[in-house]
């Protein structure tokens, strides 16, 4: 279950909206390495993230799938972060909040008040443009699209999807970081529903299309 062996770039990673997508990502990115500081809007919604990730590790701790040390490592890698503001450390920020342009833009415009101005931000977004999400940075060349899957440590797959503005070297060091959390990584390009999603649908239309 650990990847700390995996050669990634990246100390501590935020996490943006603790729900079902953030917190998979949380648990990976702890188990690679990362300390990873979490943030949400709910109250009370980050404790409930991390109780919920420390009970998997405690469990797969139980059926002696990783240590309790490793269990106790891994739940000290995550941090709550109280606001916005509190992300200012963290090398990449990864958002997985509610899928609307205009909430995005927003948090994202705000976050580059925030970080250094080489930190990555990283968006979950499954239908929206990455390069629209980035129009609202002043910095877009520090923007991707970081997408995983539902349920997200089961989903072995992550999309990379560079925006028109994201540098090159900042696609290559998510991509590293996703093989370091133990996904297999798919570069797509940027249109509606990206690569997995468009298969997915495919396969989907064949196998009714058989069965009809
Ligand atoms: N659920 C899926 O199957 C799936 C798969 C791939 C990608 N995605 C994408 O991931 C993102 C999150 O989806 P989810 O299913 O985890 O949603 P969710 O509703 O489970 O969680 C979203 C969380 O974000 C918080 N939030 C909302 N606005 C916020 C803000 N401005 N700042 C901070 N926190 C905020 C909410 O309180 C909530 O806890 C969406 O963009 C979605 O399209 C979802």
């Amino acid at each position: 279950m650990s990847n700390d062996a995996v050669a990634h770039s990246f100390n501590t990673l935020g996490i943006v909206g603790t729900g079902a997508m953030g917190r998979g990502i949380a648990q990976l990115a702890a188990q690679a390495g990362l300390n990873v500081m979490l943030f949400d809007v709910k109250e009370g919604a980050v404790a409930e993230a991390t109780a919920f990730i420390n009970g998997l590790w405690r469990r797969s701790a139980d059926k002696q799938r990783i240590t309790q040390a490793q269990a106790e490592q891994y739940g000290e890698r995550l941090i709550e972060a109280r606001d916005l503001a509190a992300l200012a450390p963290c090398d990449i920020v990864v958002e997985a909040i509610i899928e609307k342009l205009e909430a995005k833009k927003g948090l994202f415009s705000d976050l580059e008040g925030i970080v250094r101005q080489d930190a990555v931000l990283a968006t979950n977004t499954s239908s929206l443009s990455v390069t629209a999400i980035a129009a609202a940075c002043q910095h877009p060349e520090r923007v991707i699209g970081f997408h995983f899957f539902n349920p997200v440590p089961l989903m072995k797959i992550v999309e990379v999807i560079p925006g028109l503005r994201t540098a090159n070297d900042v696609t290559q060091r998510v991509n590293a970081l996703g093989t370091a959390m133990g996904h297999f990584t798919a570069l797509a390009t940027d249109t509606p529903g990206f690569l997995v999603n468009h298969a997915r649908a495919r396969f989907w239309h064949r196998s009714t299309a058989r069965s009809e």
